[in-house]
């Protein structure tokens, strides 16, 4: 990878700021949480100078959005601005949720996005707001070891319940913000523009719980629903898996192998 010494994070308390934070350990010169740049204003001014920005800072309440559009796009919209406006090459991240869902089969960077929600909207007009200089990376469904996230809902309800109700009319890939982050590096290698980056196979939400209970050997069954019965205020594609058509794509594990490494991980830390 070209060498890159003053990398700055964004959104550096989140689930992927943190797994950025760690693998590009020996280059971070800033990783700012929101308290200290909150990048729906300006940068701050006294930032040192930066040779490279990755950009994980976003309003990721899918569902919140639906109520406060404008604060969303502020962040998603204005923030995305602000770390274009720092001149540095960008990093940014954006989402499966850009898609419909109604294609049936994997979307690849070619495909024409059609968010159903404000939050997929935000996160498209994002990527209009990166610029020329920056990598769009697109992933879909993140898990890591920190922050709140499906695979750490499930491991504490698995352990206080003997049944979880998990949807199972939703299909993508789950990614571990670890092998995101591995991911990202090799991508520095690459052309700037679109890119899909998410893990190998796909699966239902239900499937994913599953998968994670057996994993964690956890005694706990997954009662199959459909989204409709949640009442979620905002919509979700039914099918947005991700693949990518770009030959020198950078290549992550299967999911599987991701919820693996996070469990370890999580064994770890406690
Ligand atoms: N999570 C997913 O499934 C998923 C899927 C596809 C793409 N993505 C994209 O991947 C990126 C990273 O997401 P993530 O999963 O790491 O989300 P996350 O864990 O929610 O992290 C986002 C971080 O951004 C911070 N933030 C929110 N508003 C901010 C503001 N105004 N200024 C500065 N920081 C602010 C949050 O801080 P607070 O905790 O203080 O709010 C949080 O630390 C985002 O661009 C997201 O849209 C995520």
């Amino acid at each position: 990878m070209e060498l890159r010494r003053g990398v700055l994070v964004t959104g550096a308390a989140g689930q992927l700021g943190t797994a950025l934070r760690e693998e590009f350990a020996d280059s971070t010169i800033a990783a700012l949480d929101r308290s200290e740049w909150d990048v729906a204003l300006p940068p701050p001014a006294d930032l040192p100078p930066v040779d490279l920005v990755l950009h994980a800072a976003a309003w990721t309440d899918v569902d919140g959005a639906e109520a406060h559009p404008q604060e969303a796009a502020a962040v998603n919209v204005g923030g995305t601005q602000h770390a274009a406006e720092l001149g540095a090459p960008l990093v940014v991240f954006s989402t499966d949720y850009v898609f419909d869902g109604r294609k049936g089969q994997p979307y690849v960077e070619s495909d024409t996005p059609s968010p159903l929600s404000v939050y997929g909207r935000t996160k498209l007009q994002a990527e209009g707001a990166a610029g020329e200089n920056a990598w769009i990376v697109r992933t879909s469904w993140l898990f890591g070891w920190t922050s709140t996230n499906f695979v750490r809902t499930m491991l504490r309800l698995g352990a206080e319940r003997d049944e979880v109700a998990v949807v199972d009319d939703q299909r993508g890939c789950p990614t571990y913000v670890g092998h995101l982050a591995a991911a990202v590096r090799e991508l520095l290698d690459r052309p700037r523009g679109l890119w899909h980056l998410a893990a190998d196979g796909a699966c239902t939400w239900a499937e994913f719980a599953e998968a994670i209970f057996e994993e964690a050997e956890l005694d706990c069954r997954v009662r199959r629903i459909a989204t409709a019965e949640l009442g979620r205020p905002a919509p979700r594609p039914a099918c947005s898996v991700l693949r990518t058509d770009r030959p020198d794509a950078p290549r992550l594990p299967h999911w599987r192998e991701g919820l693996r490494a996070c469990l370890d991980r999580l064994s770890r830390s406690t």
